[in-house]
């Protein structure tokens, strides 16, 4: 029974003064207090990124044509607020559903997978980690349903 008392003792004893072992890596980048807001670079950083997507896109052969009727100024504003929000950063936004936007556009996937390079690309020029851009593409993602064949 003493034997027991004292390896109780020892191994929350132990527990007590042991630091919590490192995550794994994989889940390191999740696990640290940096929200991808942040590591998109905050408002400065996003308005940067959503710049460099749209220069992208204005250079894209492959989707430019979509965007021909398009107020730039309004779609820059609600990309940036869209992109604050899904990365955890402190907006609002105020655009329309991304159903309702892309309605009439018959927007393909392929379309859909030129813009995500475009993004990827602004991302690449701002030096922004891949972690992080995964981050954020996984938010943008689930709206794919909404954005295409419509
Ligand atoms: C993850 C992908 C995408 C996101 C997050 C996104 C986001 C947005 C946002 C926030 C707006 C502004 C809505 C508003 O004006 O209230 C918008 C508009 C628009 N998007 Fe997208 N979009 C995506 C993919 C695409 C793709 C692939 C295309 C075509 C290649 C496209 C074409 C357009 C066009 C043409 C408009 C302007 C519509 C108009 O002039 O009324 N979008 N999008």
């Amino acid at each position: 029974m003493r034997n027991l008392i004292l390896a109780f003792a020892l191994i929350t004893g132990l527990a007590g003064c042991t630091t919590p072992p490192a995550p794994p890596w994989h889940l390191a980048a999740r696990a640290g207090d940096t929200t991808l807001y942040e590591q998109l670079g905050e408002m400065d950083g996003i308005t940067r990124i959503v710049e460099g997507l749209l220069i992208n896109i204005s250079e894209d052969e492959r989707i430019v044509h979509h965007f021909a009727e398009t107020d730039i100024d309004r779609l820059n504003e609600k990309l940036i607020e869209q992109i604050c929000v899904e990365s955890g950063g402190p907006c609002t936004y105020t655009g329309d559903s991304m159903q309702d936007s892309h309605a009439g556009f018959d927007i393909s996937e392929a379309d859909f997978n030129a813009l995500v390079e475009g993004l990827i690309a602004a991302m690449d020029a701002e030096a922004i980690p891949v972690p992080a851009q995964n981050r954020l593409l996984a938010r943008l993602a689930p709206m794919r349903g909404d954005i295409i064949y419509r």
